[in-house]
Order: structure tokens, then C-alpha cells, then sequence
């Protein structure tokens, strides 16, 4: 039976005899025996081979070169060497399958560009190994967060008519050949359909029966934006809450950040050491910052005042009424507040016609919120529960009522004041790790030109 090399380093005594199975990342040959260093992607260390001359199977060893994967049995014992707790002294080795001097993760560290373009053998880095289990656990920890907290999670489809956030930067999906705008009704849904952008109005839907809902899964925009914060396919959590409003919101929005720095620490020490060491090495201090403060929270209009008398050379203007930009939300958290910041009310003209219409008439109930090294990780609002009111934001939205049926009988049938937000999960992740590039955090990164792997 194979031991993965994890729980192998967690030994507490020697053991007898002792199976495990991975990849070769190093082999050096002394006199009389010969060193591996094996990796099965189970942590970030290796576990250190001992193959004395003579050993069964030890004819293969010079085929068992970087990048090799092999079987090894034997004995787990102390090692005398600094720096690792156990070795393990081979009885029996196979090789299972060979790498030539070809395989391109040699010993030396690489650049995260060079990586990108072999996506699929960079999992087998330290770095990108580290990335992906941490990527894997921060995935548990959200589940965990809404499920402790009796919201209840919803698939929301991947397929959807409608254009949740009204920017039009949807994929199209169809059936059909030639000319998919001819005969739309022809096609495999009897209308466009398009990959979503957004779960939420589905959500709502659910959070107006089950009180607490929550999605978490893949979402698309065809945004031709190639920068280090957007990918076409991403991973999205949106949590809608029924009996809610703004405030409560905001603060839900704080807590989930909050509780998923804390557990990176807690539970992902290892790899997060890595990131400290070869990527951000103030990693841990930033994120006991967030753990430990309270985030600030500014109205949009403050926030334009701040970013017009900072006597900052912005690129782009700021002005009540323009959308922020990454620079302003960075100079924002990073500059300014030197915190996780949450900007709300915004002007409704720049909002999406789903959030509430505050009593100045201006502006509605949106909320981003904004971390250092990211810009906005959040969007979210207060949802417009009065049927009335969403009929007239659609029309100044220049959607059609009709259009949207289905979304105002929420508001004809026990309609509620309700609120959610959106956090992207590579952001979060970017956040968490340190790691400065969206295509790095994703395991195979759909950008602008790339869909290679
Ligand atoms: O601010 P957005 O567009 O909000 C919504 O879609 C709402 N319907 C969410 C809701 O209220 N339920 O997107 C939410 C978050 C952003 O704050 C950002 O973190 C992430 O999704 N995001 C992206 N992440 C990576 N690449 C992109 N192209 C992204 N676009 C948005
Ligand atoms: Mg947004």
C-alpha cells in the first residue's frame, strides 16, 4: 500500500516497511550509494532516498533522472542529515516511467512566464504545487465558511438568456451553423444563450425561498481586457441573503475575507512559507493585518473627494459620476487607507440596474470591496425589492421589463429586502498568496489569444 510522502514526514517512529510513489526531482550519486530527492505532490518537501549499491532494482538508477516517476519500498529512519527529520532507506525500487534530458523543469527555478507556457507540467513545480493545494483547501474553506454559517449552496446554470450585469461581454453559445444572429429562434434553446457572467439573479431566486444561498463556480466574460486581474474564465462566489441589507452585507463581505486569511495561516503553513520566501515575503503580516482590523468603509463620493485631492498624476480622470480604476482603488487601500477599504453607494448611471435606488435618487445601494495589491476583490449591493422601482431601473437602464419576468415576480410574490455580493476566487487567491498575475493563480488561464491547455 503507498504511503503518500506527506503523511511519511508526519511519522512519529521509524517504520518497518514502508511504500512510496512519486517523481524523481533530484538523483546524486556517491560511492557505494546514490541520494533522490522524490516529490508526489502531496506537500511541498521531498522525501530523501537512500539506494545502497546492490539495492533490487538499483540497475535503473541511471534512468531515475529529474523528472522520472518511480516506486521505492523501504525502511523510514531518522536521518542524520540537517534540515529533515526522516529518511528512507530503500529495500526495492522500480522505475515506472523514464523522462529525458528534454523534461524542462530542471533544478534551477524558473520564471512564472516560462511556466505559463508549459501549464501542463507546472503543477510539478514547487511553486505551482504550492498554489494549487492552497487553491484546493481555500475552495473547502469556503464551503465550510457558508455551510457553518446555514446557507445553502446553489448550482446556478453555466447556460443562461440573461445578461446579469448588462455589459454585454458575454460569450455566445450556440448550435447553429453560419450566420448564429439569422434565426436565433432556430437554435438549440429558441433564443441566444450565452456563458454567465453571473449567477446572481438565479441566486436570488433561491435566496427569496431558502433565506441564505450560495454559488460557487465557473463564470465567463468575453471582456477583451489583458491585464493581471482579468480572465475570461473564472471561478466566482456569490452569497445572497434574504433580509438584508447594505450593512449586513458589508459586514458578511468582511467576515468571509477575514475567515479565509485565517485559514491560509492556520491551515496551508507550509505552503504559505513558500510564498513568503520566493513571492511576498511580508505575506504573513498582511494577512494577520486583515485578520485583525477592522476594514474601512467610505461612500463613493468621499472616496472621489480623497483621489481628487491627493495630488496624485492618475491616468485616468477622476470624477463623481466615472467609474474608479484599478490605479484609484489601489492608491485607495495601498496609499491612503493602508486597508481593506469598502466603497459604497456609487452613482447608479456606472451601477447595474438590479441594485437599489438609495432616498437621494442618485445613487444606489453597490458596495466594492477594495484589498491592497488587487483592487476590487468584492462587488455586491443591496437588491431593489420594490417592483415598481426595478421596473423604472430597467427602463433607465434601457432594458426591456419583459426581458426579465421571471425576476420581477420576486418582487410581486412575498417580495423581501435582500443582498449579496460577488468575490472573485483567483482574486481572493492572488490576495491570499501574493502571486501578482491572475494567469497564475488559475490552473489553466483563459485569456485574450490563450486556450492552448
Ligand atoms: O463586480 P462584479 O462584476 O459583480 C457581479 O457580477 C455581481 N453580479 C456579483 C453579485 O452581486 N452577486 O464581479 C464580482 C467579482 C469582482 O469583484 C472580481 O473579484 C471578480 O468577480 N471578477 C473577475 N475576476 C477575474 N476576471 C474577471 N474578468 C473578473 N470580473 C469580475
Ligand atoms: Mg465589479
Amino acid at each position: 500500500m503507498r504511503t503518500l510522502i506527506k503523511n511519511v514526514l508526519a511519522a512519529t517512529q521509524p517504520q518497518e516497511a514502508i511504500t512510496v510513489k512519486g517523481w524523481v526531482r533530484t538523483r546524486r550519486d556517491a560511492k557505494g550509494f546514490s541520494f533522490l530527492e522524490l516529490n508526489d505532490g502531496s506537500c511541498l518537501a521531498n522525501l530523501q532516498i537512500v539506494v545502497d549499491a546492490g539495492t533490487p532494482g538499483s540497475e535503473q538508477l541511471p534512468r531515475l533522472t529529474t523528472g522520472a516517476s518511480m516506486v521505492v519500498e523501504g525502511r523510514l529512519v531518522a536521518s542524520p542529515a540537517p534540515g529533515q527529520k526522516w529518511e528512507l532507506r530503500a529495500t526495492g525500487l522500480e522505475l515506472v516511467g523514464p523522462a529525458d534530458a528534454s523534461y524542462p523543469l530542471q533544478k534551477k527555478g524558473h520564471t512564472p512566464e516560462f511556466l505559463r507556457a508549459i501549464a501542463h507540467l507546472r503543477p510539478r513545480s514547487n511553486l505551482f504545487g504550492a498554489i494549487f493545494r492552497l487553491r484546493g483547501r481555500l475552495a473547502l474553506a469556503v464551503h465550510q465558511f457558508f455551510q457553518e454559517r446555514d446557507f445553502v449552496y446553489v448550482h446556478t446554470p453555466i447556460i443562461t438568456a440573461s445578461d446579469c450585469e448588462g455589459a454585454g461581454e458575454m460569450f455566445r453559445v450556440t448550435a447553429l451553423k453560419g450566420n448564429i444572429d439569422e434565426q436565433p429562434q432556430t437554435d438549440f434553446f429558441g433564443r441566444p444563450t450565452y456563458l454567465t457572467v453571473s449567477g446572481q439573479l438565479e441566486g436570488e431566486t433561491f435566496a427569496c425561498a431558502l433565506s441564505n444561498i450560495y454559488t460557487f463556480g465557473p463564470t465567463f466574460r468575453a471582456e477583451n481586457s489583458n491585464t493581471a486581474r482579468h480572465a475570461a474564465e473564472f471561478w466566482m462566489i456569490e452569497p445572497e441573503m434574504a433580509f438584508c441589507d447594505l450593512a449586513g452585507n458589508m459586514d458578511l463581505g468582511e467576515e468571509f475575507i477575514k475567515a479565509m486569511a485565517r485559514y491560509a495561516l492556520e491551515h496551508c503553513t507550509e505552503d504559505l512559507g513558500l510564498m513568503a520566501k520566493f513571492v511576498d515575503k511580508g505575506i504573513h503580516e498582511r494577512l494577520k493585518f486583515v485578520v485583525d482590523r477592522p476594514f474601512v468603509r467610505v461612500p463613493y463620493g468621499e472616496a472621489v473627494e480623497i483621489l481628487q485631492k491627493s495630488g496624485k498624476p492618475f491616468e485616468f480622470p477622476v470624477k463623481y459620476g466615472l467609474n474608479l480604476q484599478s490605479e484609484h482603488e489601489r492608491f485607495l487601500t495601498e496609499e491612503h487607507f493602508k486597508s481593506p477599504v469598502t466603497v459604497f453607494n456609487y452613482p447608479r448611471e456606472i451601477k447595474p440596474f438590479y441594485m437599489r435606488l438609495n432616498a437621494d435618487d442618485r445613487t444606489v445601494t453597490a458596495m466594492d470591496v477594495l484589498v491592497p495589491g488587487i483592487g476590487e476583490v468584492i462587488g455586491g449591493a443591496q437588491r431593489e425589492e420594490r417592483y415598481d422601482q426595478l421596473i423604472e431601473n430597467l427602463k433607465f437602464h434601457k432594458l426591456k421589463p419583459e426581458d426579465y419576468w421571471w425576476y420581477l415576480d420576486l418582487r410581486r410574490y412575498g417580495t423581501v429586502p435582500h443582498a449579496g455580493f460577488g468575490l472573485g476566487f483567483e482574486r481572493l487567491l492572488m490576495f491570499l498568496t501574493g502571486v501578482s498575475n491572475i494567469r497564475d493563480v488559475i490552473p489553466f488561464a483563459r485569456t485574450p489569444g490563450n486556450a492552448e491547455f
